[in-house]
């Protein structure tokens, strides 16, 4: 079956499927090309990465992407250097920039004047109007089930209904959060959306850039072990429990000396880039695991390959 429901501007990728961008450092160039390379939507998690960094990373991910894919790169809109990352970004010419953590009004005529499509992530049918009427190409809707930072408390599928109903067909509008299987893709395409972002299954590839500890903490967990924390970024964060963040929520951790300044504004509970880079790096007891709700029903790290072709397969049988 060919699937192309998914248009954004003049761009059409064979599958409807977004790797989502993972920060810092879990989505880099080698496994959004590898996505891309697959037919899907592959996302560079660009927040806590220099400029320079950031580029070689696009260049990487086009590279393997062969120019037949397409690749994304994701920013985080609390990043202290947000405007600056953002003009770094669009020198690289990457296919498609998504924002999320906050919303940010320039970028949407950044984009369109360096005539790259934009897609802000929305948690409401509100901020989902808002970024239609500023032009945005696409919208990505994400429900509470998703991992990284939060912007609702409510379910993905219930927020797509009320956003599809505001957009009315003009753009794209794609769900994010508890995607896992294709049969949660077709769930997501029969209700109207023309595709879905996902990003645990992705953590869980050969090609993620996280160290083993960190799938590993994955594999020995359940659900029993997740928890929904107040991110230093300001907003909520779903991530696997770490020694560092028991000691965090239990009011045991000292004050940290601020060494980035990475966000625009930080409650200061503890260093969020500290702790997503240590993770990355394998130091998991002081990081933060990001996770979406459903990391418990997956068993196994694969290549982005295998993972690609077993949803097609799936999505064929529905
Ligand atoms: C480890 C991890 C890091 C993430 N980092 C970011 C990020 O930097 N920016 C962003 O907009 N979303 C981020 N997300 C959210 C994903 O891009 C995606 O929208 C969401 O996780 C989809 O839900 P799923 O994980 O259930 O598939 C992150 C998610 C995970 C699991």
């Amino acid at each position: 079956m060919k699937y192309s429901l998914l248009k954004i501007k003049n761009l059409k990728p064979v599958l409807p499927i977004i790797q989502g961008g993972m920060a810092v450092r879990v989505s880099t160039g080698k496994l959004a090309g590898t996505v891309a390379k697959y037919g899907g939507i592959g996302t560079i998690g660009a927040s806590g990465m220099s400029q320079e960094e950031i580029k070689e990373e696009i260049f990487i991910a086009k590279k393997i992407a062969e120019g037949n894919g397409l690749v994304a790169v994701n920013m985080m809109v609390a990043a202290a250097e947000f405007t600056e990352m953002i003009h770094a970004i669009i020198e690289a010419k990457p296919d498609l920039i998504v924002c999320g953590a906050g919303f940010s009004k320039d970028v949407f005529h950044m984009a369109k004047a360096a005539d790259i499509a934009f897609a802000p992530v929305v948690s409401s049918a509100k901020a989902a109007a808002l970024g239609v009427k500023l032009g945005a190409d696409m919208i990505i809707v994400e429900g509470k089930e998703a991992g990284g930072h939060l912007g609702t408390d409510r379910p993905m599928k219930e927020i797509l209904k009320e956003v599809l109903d505001i957009v009315g067909g003009k753009i794209p509008v794609i769900g994010a959060g508890g995607v896992l299987h294709g049969s949660d893709i077709c769930e997501v395409l029969k209700m109207g959306a023309s595709g879905v972002q996902m990003a645990t299954r992705f953590v869980m590839s050969e090609e993620s850039n996280v160290h083993d500890n960190f799938k590993n903490y994955y594999l020995n967990h359940t659900a029993k072990d997740m928890a929904i924390f107040l991110s230093p970024v300001g907003y909520p964060g779903r991530a696997i429990m770490t020694k560092l963040l028991d000691s965090v929520e239990s009011g045991k951790a000292g004050k940290f000396p601020c060494k980035y300044q990475c966000l625009k504004s930080c409650n200061h509970r503890f260093c969020i880039i500290e702790a997503l880079q240590n993770a990355q790096k394998g130091n998991v007891d002081d990081g933060i695991v990001f996770t979406g709700e459903r990391f418990p029903e997956i068993k196994s790290v694969l290549p982005v390959k295998t993972i690609i072709e077993t949803l097609v397969k799936e999505m064929d049988a529905c």
